[in-house]
C-alpha cells in the first residue's frame, strides 16, 4: 500500500551549499541554500529569495561561490541559515569561517569549506513561480584532501552534508555503490 502525503516541497537529496558573495563594501555575506542544482555543462542555478543580503550582494558584485557543506562544518552551515545579514551586519565575521578571495570572481571563498564553484552571475531569472539566480561556472576549488586521481573530486572524502526537508534533517553522504551510466548498462542487452 502507498500513501498519498499531499503537496510537499522536498525532495531527497538535496545539497547543502553556502552561496557567499562580497557587498559593494567588500564585506562577506553568506547564506545555507538547498534549492541549487547545476543546470548546463557551465552553469548552476539557485533558487534564491531577492531579499536575502547574499542574493542583494550578488546583485552588486555580479558574483559568487557555492561552497559544499561538509559534516566538519555543519554548526557554521547551519548559522548560515538561521541568521540573516540584513539584521546582522557581523554574520560572517560571528561564523568565524575564514575566506580568500576568488583569483577568477570577485568572491569569496570560504576555505573551511573542502570544494567552492566560483561564479559570474550570468542571469537573474524571475516568473510567476520562480526566482532564479544563474551562475557561470568559471572555476571550481577543492582543498587538495578532496581531490583523488586525474584532478577528481573524491566524494568519500567530501563527508558532503545533504537536507532532508521532510523532517529537516541533515545527513552526511559518502558510500559509493555504483557506477552512473553502468550500472542499468546490463538491460541494454535484452
Ligand atoms: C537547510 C537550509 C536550506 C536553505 N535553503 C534555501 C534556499 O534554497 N533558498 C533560499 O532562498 N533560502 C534558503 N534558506 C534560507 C536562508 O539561508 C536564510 O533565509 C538566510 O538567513 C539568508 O541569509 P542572508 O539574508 O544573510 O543572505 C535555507 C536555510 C536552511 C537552514
Amino acid at each position: 500500500m502507498r500513501k498519498d502525503l499531499g503537496v510537499q516541497p522536498a525532495l531527497f537529496p538535496m545539497p547543502v551549499v553556502i552561496i557567499a558573495a562580497y557587498g559593494a563594501d567588500g564585506t562577506i555575506c553568506a547564506m545555507n541554500a538547498a534549492w541549487a542544482q547545476i543546470c548546463d555543462m557551465d552553469k548552476i542555478a539557485l533558487f534564491i529569495d531577492a531579499d536575502h543580503k547574499t542574493t542583494k550582494n550578488i546583485m552588486e558584485t555580479k558574483a559568487f561561490t557555492v561552497n559544499i557543506a561538509n559534516r566538519a562544518n555543519m554548526e557554521t552551515a547551519d548559522f548560515f541559515g538561521i541568521a540573516t545579514g540584513n539584521k546582522m551586519p557581523e554574520k560572517f565575521a560571528r561564523s568565524g569561517c575564514a575566506a580568500v578571495k576568488s583569483a577568477f570572481v570577485n568572491a569569496p571563498i570560504l576555505t573551511d569549506y573542502p570544494v567552492a564553484i566560483e561564479c559570474e552571475l550570468a542571469e537573474e531569472v524571475e516568473t510567476p513561480n520562480l526566482h532564479a539566480i544563474v551562475g557561470k561556472i568559471v572555476n571550481v576549488s577543492a582543498d587538495e584532501t578532496v581531490v583523488g586521481d586525474k584532478d577528481k573530486i573524491d566524494p568519500t572524502k567530501v563527508d558532503a552534508l545533504i537536507f532532508d526537508q521532510y523532517r529537516n534533517g541533515y545527513y552526511a553522504v559518502g558510500e559509493k555503490v555504483g557506477q552512473a551510466w553502468n550500472a542499468g548498462a546490463g538491460l541494454m542487452k535484452k
